[in-house]
């Protein structure tokens, strides 16, 4: 473990690790480790799958700094909490590399008057925290950018405690253009709910236990919307008082939607969220949290045509976000394989669609969460994966009576939230209000490709490149023009082309883009990416 104290050992520190080519993942702190930035950098360290290669180790890099900007005057950086030796054996043991803890001179060698700020948006910086802590978000901004040009992480990583520094940065480091991921994590609590923070060690006996009611009040505010509290304003005054009767000082209590941090009148309707935030005093200790409500769990949509290898990638992001995968794809297979033992025409949908009322398809996990479909209690899951059920699935599924049985049963299944779905018509027809909406897509050559390896590998024989070209445009256009629940990219989709890409860096693709919209407090990570 180094202690870094300048910057020219840092900048050495750095260009040998991309000597290493390993990536650099940097946590920012202000010193006074707790368990809270540990695990930030247990995070961190964390080693990155990688395709067909050795998995990869980043070099974990931790700053100290307790940066005068963004204290205000009557705050408390004279005595803000410091033990750099405490620090150091705590970040080793967590798995960091390297401390860079520079003086306020080496950091700021110009001094601190005539500095370049950088101002985040004000609708972002003036609220919550900033009605009453003027300029911090300006220091903070500052400062992280001032380290993040001398270090040029590939990952920072926040704590989602402080939510609005983290929107704040995260909308810093997109309008700066800086070529980096923000990774927002999970808030670290006590066994008592206390979020983690530096200044909790300034809390006498008798403060912290008085503390613990700040989340377990925004608890019992969870609990009342359950039992169907609608209205903000009563809810909001409500939290207030059970706070002050608690015997902390409430500065301010919002309701707020968690990524633009405008106030949210009303309550929110799926699939929106909202956030409720709240700082209060402990005595002479600024306290903050909060609580992340969510309607109901997420969904996921992920559409696109066919071989753009939306199973494989929808299966194990699923896994990665404890989500139900809902293979529809694998749906469609089991209606086309099932019809073609009933000895009727598969283009014609007015004979198949009183034979569907005989169908009854199911679909479950087994103990390892693969995925096992039946059809009437046998179990299909691998013959449906037969490339004859492959070449006639498109021509099933175009039919309105299949589809308005499967989007029905598709439904149901998402009701209560918590799915993933795969399929072409995810995100407009069957989940339209999805909370994150993907169209995966590759190109024909690219998928005609990777048709090429997984019939190779399963034992079928291979066509050439260009008859598999043919087939899937030919798919593509079937797919694109049919009448009933044509493939389209909902308005609101993102388009991922993975063209080049390995799966694994598809499914990490895919968590940012769902960690944009739901935060871990709200629905934590099941497995490490
Ligand atoms: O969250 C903190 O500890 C600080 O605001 C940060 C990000 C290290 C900047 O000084």
């Amino acid at each position: 473990m180094l202690l870094l104290r300048t910057c020219a050992e840092l900048l050495r520190w750095c260009a040998s690790l991309r000597l290493q080519q390993r990536p650099l993942h940097f946590v920012p702190t202000m010193g006074a480790l707790h368990e809270g930035h540990l695990s930030l950098i247990r995070r961190a360290a964390q080693v990155q799958p990688a395709a067909g290669a050795e998995p990869v180790h980043p070099g974990v890099l931790v700053s100290v700094f307790v940066n005068p900007l963004q204290f205000g005057p009557l705050e408390d950086l004279a005595t803000y909490p410091e033990d750099l030796e405490q620090d150091c054996c705590l970040a080793a043991a967590a798995g960091a590399e390297a401390i860079f803890a520079p003086t306020v001179r080496e950091l700021f060698p110009e001094g601190l008057a005539g500095l370049t700020r950088v101002q985040p948006p004000t609708y972002l910086s003036d609220v919550l925290c900033g009605q009453t802590r003027a300029g911090h978000f300006e220091g903070v901004a500052t400062v992280v950018t001032r380290l993040l040009g001398l270090i040029r992480p590939d990952c920072l990583l926040l704590g989602e405690k402080d939510w609005q520094q983290l929107v704040i940065l995260r909308r810093v480091v997109s309008d700066l253009g800086l070529p980096l991921e923000v990774r927002g994590c999970r808030t670290w609590r006590e066994p008592d709910g206390l979020a983690g923070s530096s200044r909790n060690r300034y809390l006498s006996p008798a403060e912290r236990s008085r503390a613990a009611a700040l989340p377990a009040t925004l608890q019992s505010a969870r609990g009342r919307l359950a039992a169907g509290e609608s209205l903000v304003a009563p809810l909001l005054e409500w939290l207030r008082r059970e706070l002050e009767l608690a015997g902390l000082d409430v500065e301010y209590a919002e309701l707020v939607e968690p990524f633009s941090l405008r106030p949210l009148p009303t309550l929110p309707r799926s699939p929106s969220l909202a956030l409720l935030a709240v700082a209060v005093r402990c005595g002479s200790t600024r306290l903050i949290d909060h609580m992340v409500l969510m309607p109901r769990p997420p969904i996921v949509a992920i559409d696109g045509p066919a071989g753009a290898g939306k199973s494989t990638v929808t299966r194990a992001f699923a896994r990665t976000l404890g989500l139900t995968f809902l293979d529809t794809g694998a749906m469609y297979r089991a209606v086309t394989w099932w019809l073609r033992g009933q000895g009727v025409d598969l283009a014609d949908a007015m004979a198949i669609e009183p034979l569907l009322a005989g169908l009854t398809l199911s679909l479950s996990t087994d103990a390892d969460g693969d995925l096992q479909v039946s059809v009437n209690g046998h179990d299909v899951t691998t013959t449906i994966r037969d490339p004859a059920v492959t070449a006639q699935v498109s021509v099933v599924a175009a039919h309105a009576c299949v589809r308005s049985a499967l989007t029905r049963q598709q439904q149901a299944m998402g009701e209560r939230g918590g799915l993933v779905a795969e399929g072409r018509d995810i995100g407009t027809a069957v989940f339209p209000d999805a909370d994150l909406k993907v169209f995966l897509t590759a190109s024909v050559a690219e998928r005609a490709r990777r048709r090429a390896l997984d019939l190779s590998e399963r034992g079928y024989p291979t066509p050439e490149l260009a008859e598999l070209e043919a087939q899937i445009s030919e798919r593509d256009h079937l797919d694109s023009t049919r009448s009933v629940a044509p493939l389209l990219k909902a308005a609101d989709a993102v388009e991922l082309v993975t063209d080049g890409m390995a799966i694994e860096a598809v499914i990490a693709e895919l968590v940012r883009l769902f960690r944009q919209r739901i935060p871990e407090d709200a629905w934590p990570e099941s497995a490490p990416v």
